[in-house]
């Protein structure tokens, strides 16, 4: 049954690295192909949705979706510093144009973790460099695809590398809390790995501490990030000013328990609300959201007791979306668009029923008068779930890794039929 209007954006989000396959020039893929690496499988073919978009924009079309979220690889338009490659652009204004001609609106993000490496061997999300290069590689999409585009996200969850380094912290003083042992075992791997990793990161990147998007990123790093947004949406702006641009962050629906109102305060902060000033100029606000985080005196506590849990090991609680598009819509001002909220599981009736209590908390909002453009369900694929691999399932459609065949599920088209 219909929840949302028909200009409603209702839709699926990917990103390059997790279905296109063979980004090869990205830092993702040098870190995959180390003998040392921390990711489980390396990304290889992933869905070849860089070969199958037309058949993966089709499948959203027939069931009634009307918006695409998906990433322009940085690594592919720009192989070396300042060298764009006119095949690739060629590439990803064929998939813009697909999805025009499947009635689809096409939601470009400009940077979905992955990265050149030629930008991380320059010292990466921690450079003084970066806002610039990054502004140089927004002009030029804007300028090549401006007048086909609408939405434009400079980058998502720009907001993950500090949350990174807030969870390593913790990590650490738990093992430290937790006594000799579980500290000797850890240390011990991590002593270990690391020499011979650092080696390896020694030959990709020129530094044994390479700064990706996803390492635990400094103050002065998440700085350089806002500094990135801003000098990214200013080059948008100038060459195509009708476009709307904006961000995305991940933002847990913090929840506290007595004592616990401090930290999660603190957390609310580091998540949203210090991000404040530089969003003040955005279009829009990309909410990406999966669960609820409850914070007690001592920071996060484990799920609770008898919760069901998702494949990635936190709770399942769909009400999140609706509750942090509250919380975020009281400071800031412009308009919000899910572009990312899903659930792993290998029992789609889980996914059903996820997007079923998610999307009534997000037509509550509407009809609260929030202003919620759109809804992106991750993913339109089960995809490369970073360092956990294959393993995460989030698809709307399976796949079978080796032939590839979409294996379309009932949640695609439960998910169409809601405007
Ligand atoms: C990221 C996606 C990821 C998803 C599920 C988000 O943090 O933007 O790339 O696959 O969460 O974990």
């Amino acid at each position: 049954m219909a929840r949302f209007e028909k200009d409603f954006l209702l839709g699926a989000a990917t990103a390059a690295h997790q279905v296109e396959g063979n980004n090869t020039n990205s830092d993702n893929w040098a870190q995959e192909q180390m003998e040392h690496s921390s990711f489980t499988e390396p990304s290889g073919a992933a869905c070849d949705h860089y070969n199958r978009y037309k058949e993966d924009i089709k499948w959203m079309a027939e069931a009634g979706l009307n918006a695409y979220r998906f990433s322009v690889e940085w690594a592919r338009i720009e192989p070396e510093e300042g060298v764009f490659d006119e095949k690739e652009t060629r590439h990803y204004r064929d998939v813009i144009r697909c999805c025009r001609e499947n009635g689809i609106e096409p939601i470009v993000t400009l940077h979905h973790f992955t990265s050149p490496v030629w930008l991380i061997r320059k010292g990466g999300w921690e450079a003084d460099t970066t806002p610039a290069d990054f502004a140089r590689y927004a002009r030029y999409i804007a300028e090549q695809y401006g007048s086909e585009l609408r939405y434009v996200c400079t980058i998502n969850e720009a907001n993950m590398g500090i949350q990174i380094a807030a969870v390593a912290r913790q990590i650490f003083q738990q093992m430290a809390a937790a006594g000799k042992v579980q500290v000797g075992v850890n240390l011990e791997d991590l002593m270990k790995g690391s020499p011979l990793l650092a080696r390896e990161n020694q030959t990709a990147f020129g530094t044994e501490k390479p700064a990706v998007f996803v390492s635990p990123r400094s103050a002065h790093g998440d700085e350089i990030i806002m500094q990135a947004h801003a000098a990214a949406r200013k080059a948008i702006r100038e060459a195509a000013p009708h476009i709307k641009v904006g961000w995305t962050l991940s933002l847990h629906d913090v929840q506290s328990v007595p004592g616990g109102e401090d930290k999660a305060a603190e957390e609310w902060d580091r998540e949203f609300t210090h991000y404040l000033t530089v969003m003040a100029e955005d279009d829009f606000l990309g909410v990406q959201n999966y669960s609820r985080t409850i914070i007690g005196p001592d920071g996060s506590l484990p799920v609770p007791e008898g919760r069901e849990k998702t494949q990635m090991d936190y709770e399942y609680y769909p009400e999140g979306i609706a509750h942090v598009l509250r919380r975020v819509a009281n400071d800031f001002h412009g308009d919000l668009i899910v572009t990312e909220n899903g659930i792993a599981t290998a029992d789609d009736s889980r996914r059903v029923a996820f997007i079923d209590t998610a999307t009534r908390g997000v037509a509550d909002c509407i009809a609260e008068g929030l202003p919620v453009k759109g809804y992106l369900y991750w993913s339109l694929l089960d995809n490369f779930e970073w360092q956990k691999g294959y393993a995460m399932t989030f698809g709307l459609i399976g796949m079978d890794r080796e032939t590839q065949q979409r294996l379309p599920k009932a949640s695609l088209s439960c998910l169409g039929a809601l405007r």
